[in-house]
């Protein structure tokens, strides 16, 4: 299947885990991939990865998108080699891990979050339709990645259940505005996915978080992508403003299985 071919995508965050799997996935159904991590030294293992797994022909660059200068320069960059981009994927996240709940964040660690989460992609998806998908005949589409703790709540992530929230309104009101302009924007929003930092866990929590899944299991990477190169594709193409949930079933129940009572 390559609903892609001819198509250039930009995914943010492309540099591991979850992002990895998305170039992965838009490179085999023949897209030409742009990836970026927030640093040289992140982009360029992010590219080893990909290349080490026979990813063929990404176009590594890195870029903080919370910084203007480093988004102008990405976009200049693929204004000069391409011409033309078709998807962004929003994924890069910073997850303000280790910030604490109300008592303990610092507003300038929360700032942090916001600045890449929620200014951050908007500042690219703002460059994008600027410079591209406004303007070009086949204009362009947007899938941010949210999470399911926008709309139910984790303990002691202030400021990232905050910044996922804001990010779903972001793509209902972006939605609303530049489906006009022929510019679908939507979301999707994962539960637990298997990443690296899995690797650290206990293997009790691991299996308590999987009690926590209806159907047994976290989301690998690969399941993510495939979602949101479903909201990218043609497939989806009457469907804007959505936040489309991925997580297992977690997000249907009221309470775990060894809560109930
Ligand atoms: N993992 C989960 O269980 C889970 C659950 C729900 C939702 N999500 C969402 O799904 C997406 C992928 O999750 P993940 O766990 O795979 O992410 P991750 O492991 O935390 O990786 C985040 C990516 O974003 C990049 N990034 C962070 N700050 C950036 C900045 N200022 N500029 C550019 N890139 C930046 C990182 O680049 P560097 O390598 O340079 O740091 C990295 O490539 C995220 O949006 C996340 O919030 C994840």
């Amino acid at each position: 299947m390559e609903r892609f071919a001819n198509k250039v995508v930009l995914v943010t965050g492309g540099s591991r885990n979850t992002g990895l799997d998305i170039v992965a996935r838009f490179v085999s159904e023949g897209a030409k991939v742009w990836m970026c991590g927030s640093s040289a030294a992140s982009t360029a293992k992010g590219a080893a990865e990909l290349a080490a797994r026979g990813v063929p022909g990404v176009r590594a660059m890195p870029c903080d998108i919370s910084d203007a200068a480093q988004v102008t320069a990405l976009f200049d960059a693929i204004a000069r080699e391409e011409g033309r981009l078709d998807v962004l994927v929003n994924n890069a996240a910073n997850q303000g891990l280790g910030q604490g709940g109300p008592l303990d964040v610092e507003p300038d660690a929360m700032r942090a979050v916001f600045e890449t989460n929620v200014f951050g992609g908007f500042r690219v998806t703002r460059e994008a339709c600027r410079r591209f998908f406004s303007i070009q005949e086949t204009r362009g589409c947007v899938v941010f990645l949210s999470s399911n703790t926008a709309r139910r709540a984790i303990r002691g992530r202030t400021s990232y259940c905050a910044s996922k929230g804001a990010i779903n309104s972001l793509v209902r009101s972006l939605a609303l505005d530049l489906g006009p302009l022929g510019i679908r924007v939507n979301c999707c929003a994962p539960g637990y996915i298997r990443t690296e930092r899995w690797d650290s866990l206990d293997p009790s929590v691991i299996a308590r978080r999987r009690r926590n899944c209806p159907i047994g299991r976290e989301a690998t990477g690969a399941d993510i992508a495939a979602v949101v190169a479903f909201l990218a594709s043609a497939d989806a193409s009457n469907m804007s403003g959505e936040i489309v949930t991925v997580d297992a079933g977690c997000s249907c129940q009221h309470m775990p299985p060894d809560c109930d009572c």
